[in-house]
């Protein structure tokens, strides 16, 4: 095929060397090696089953398959770049050994329909790795949340102290996060179950195949039911990735509140030694270099988004080789994301919370305010109004201390339908568990939800 270092009889010249390298595609398409086999040895089959290929023809490939892939298991494989990708590297490597049966397994097929099925194949088993690290990060936040049910922590908005929270509630929804994240993996995986095999270069093949046997024998779903359109869009990989990307950018949100909760501004958590570095020059210095790198690697994961979208984008109908681009985009997303995904799982575990600097928090932010005018609302005044006094309460406080620290007739100064019980809700403890309803702060709800997902995840 390729001795000669030209394409074939038609050609007059081999390529240059700069521009073999330039199309060449077997430095990063040879980590599709084993699902090209598992696409080979799956089609080999249906062609003999189909009258195509002998069954001498089938014994010759299926051994001559399994001895390749025992050359890339045990790195002895000779990938060459004269062999310009993963497919015509296998396929050479397999007439070498067997001769003409292993000319024959190209019968009905083309590199077209075969690359787009083995990306298919490959990124069918990468969603479900993602899928269980996903499901585990899970169960370490709720390892976490579990122990800080009652820990009260500011909630903010704006970044400014709102209302107290629990700090488990806080976590639960990144747990919430997560489980639609993994919700969108399987949703992109029907999709991706679907086989371009069969539709040869473009418009099919003249060999009388039969797709569903070979669609059984891979485990895919569906087959592509348009020739043109199997060959051509890698439609399914913009999918993936903008779900890869959602993933990143919420625990590229994660990874900016425990930068911050890290601070000794704030000093809400501590993150173990084993994610942090010092400084070479500031010996006080422990740096949050994990979520740092987490919400860095997320700008690279979009980016791989807007490469894909952009490869894709003005596309004719169908194959073009622009399409090799696809690969390493797609795997450097699913190498980050997995490697992301289990650090983070293994950090979650690592955080020691500091109770007390979350309460004092929570002290000097006024954050049960809300509670005050509420507590106004139940004894008939109008929101507005009670809004108002609480205003000019807080006004008052911020001289010196928080609500709670405010004595009973400096408040009823303010209202006269303050009474003793007030102090109950102007705690943090008090504000949270009044808010006990689905999907509120109140310790309740937080364990009941926590049994919840305990329950959904196995735990
Ligand atoms: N290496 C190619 C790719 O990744 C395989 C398909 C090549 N097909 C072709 N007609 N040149 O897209």
């Amino acid at each position: 095929m390729h001795d000669n270092k030209k394409w074939s009889g038609r050609f007059s010249e081999p390529v240059s060397e700069l521009v073999k390298k330039y199309t060449g595609s077997i430095d990063f398409d040879k980590k599709l090696a084993k699902v090209d086999i598992e696409g080979s040895l799956a089609h080999a089959q249906m062609l003999q089953e189909s009258g195509v290929i002998s069954e001498e023809d089938l014994k010759s490939i299926q051994e001559g398959l399994n001895e390749v892939l025992e050359m890339i298991n045990s790195e002895d494989m000779p990938w060459s770049l004269d062999l310009e990708d993963v497919h015509m590297n296998v396929e050479k490597v397999l007439t070498d050994k067997i001769g003409d049966a292993g000319k024959r397994l190209h019968t009905g097929r083309s590199r077209n329909d075969q690359v787009a099925t083995d990306i298919r194949l490959w990124l069918r088993g990468e969603i479900d790795i993602i899928s269980e690290c996903v499901r585990n990060l899970q169960r370490s936040l709720l390892t976490l949340a579990e122990k800080n049910i009652n820990t009260v922590m500011p909630g903010f908005t704006h970044l400014q102290v709102a209302q107290p929270v629990s700090f488990a509630h806080h976590l639960l929804a990144y747990v919430e996060m997560l489980a639609r994240d993994d919700e969108r993996l399987q949703d992109c995986r029907k999709r991706v179950n679907s086989m371009p095999l069969g539709a040869a270069a473009l418009a099919g093949t003249t060999f009388p195949i039969d797709r569903k046997r070979t669609a059984e024998l891979l485990g895919f779903e569906r087959i592509c039911e348009n020739s043109l359109d199997a060959v051509s869009d890698r439609d399914f990989t913009i999918e993936f990735s903008s779900v890869a990307s959602l993933i990143m950018i919420h625990l590229s949100r994660l990874s900016e509140e425990l930068i911050l909760w890290m601070s000794p501004r704030f000093a809400f958590i501590d993150i173990a030694d084993r994610f942090c570095t010092g400084s070479s020059i500031m010996p006080q210095k422990k740096n949050p270099d994990v979520p740092e790198l987490v919400r860095g690697k997320t700008g690279r994961v979009v980016g791989n988004l807007m490469a894909l979208v952009v490869l894709m984008k003005a596309q004719p109908l169908a194959y073009n080789k622009d399409n090799q681009e696809d690969k390493e985009p797609l795997f450097d997303s699913v190498d980050t994301l997995i490697d992301t995904l289990m650090i983070y799982a293994d950090m979650i575990l690592g955080i020691t919370p500091k109770p007390e600097n979350m309460r004092s928090a929570v002290l000097q932010g006024y954050a049960t305010a809300t509670d005050l005018a509420d507590y106004l609302v139940k004894k008939g005044v109008p929101f507005r109004d009670s809004h108002e006094i609480v205003a000019r309460a807080v006004k008052r406080a911020e001289e010196e201390c928080d609500l709670s620290d405010l004595s009973l007739s400096v408040l009823q100064d303010f209202s006269p339908l303050i009474e003793e019980d007030v102090y109950q809700i102007l705690t943090p403890e008090g504000s949270m568990s009044q808010r006990n309803h689905i999907g509120g702060t109140a310790p309740k709800q937080v364990s009941a939800q926590i049994r919840k997902w305990q329950q959904k995840l196995g735990l």
